[in-house]
């Protein structure tokens, strides 16, 4: 496989895209490229700033002079906000609901447009989110569009908030992941929907290692 190719894994909250993207660029020795961090670290810098409930204008005015950037460490992006990585300040459940519903303002779409394309236009990338094969790589290599069955997807968020300590109910999570995929799912930009070139892969049942490989099998030789 050459660098300058790509590959676009697009798929809802939970279903697995990153650990997924990050495991085949690991096989691949290529980058892998978290976009949903870019909009949660707009989220905690206007959550910071006490700004996520304030109107398009002002978000739009406030971000105009903020430097949001990726560098790459050990094959994957970290994201940096005025030169300070903040990647592992931007899991928390707040912050992805919050970036959820300031991913449907146009302004801060754009804002982050170039950064993503930027990386992609390298090649060598495995870029997880929403819109990758739709509008951020609409050339990628290989679209892959991510499904897991809700009640799956639920256990996982689960599983993963009570590893870090935190107490949840999975009622409440399912619940949560259903509002986030229908707001994902219903915005006017760039919503999360599948490329009519992607292929679709179940991995409700289905280990990393063997959606790895079906993913390595799909690129063309
Ligand atoms: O993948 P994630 O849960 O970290 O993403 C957080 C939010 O960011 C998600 O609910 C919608 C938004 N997002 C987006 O609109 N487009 C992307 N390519 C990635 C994320």
């Amino acid at each position: 496989m050459l660098k300058s190719e790509t590959i676009a894994i697009d798929g809802p909250s939970a279903s697995g895209k990153s650990s997924l993207a990050k495991a085949v660029a690991k096989e691949l020795g290529w980058i892998h490229a978290d976009t949903g961090s870019l909009y949660r670290a707009v989220a905690y810098l206007l959550e910071q700033a006490r700004m996520e409930n304030a109107g398009e204008d002002s978000i739009c005015r406030y971000l105009k002079d903020r430097r949001i950037a990726y560098a790459v460490q050990d094959g994957s992006t970290r994201v940096l906000l005025e030169g300070e990585d903040v990647t592992d300040c931007l899991r928390g459940e707040n912050t992805g609901r919050t970036a959820s519903r300031i991913s449907q303002i146009p302004c801060v779409r754009g804002y982050l447009l170039d950064i993503q394309r930027d990386l992609g236009q390298k090649g060598g990338v495995v870029m997880d989110g929403r819109d990758i094969g739709t509008v951020i790589l609409p050339h990628a290599t290989l679209k892959v569009f991510l499904y897991a069955d809700p009640l799956v997807r639920a256990f996982r968020r689960h599983r993963e908030l009570t590893l870090k300590g935190i107490h949840a109910d999975l009622e409440e999570v399912r619940k949560d992941l259903e509002e986030r995929d229908r707001l994902d799912r219903s915005r006017q930009l760039a919503p999360l929907v599948q490329a009519p070139d992607a292929v679709v892969l179940d991995n409700s049942h289905l280990s990393i290692e063997d959606s790895v490989q079906w993913i390595l099998q799909k690129l063309p030789a």
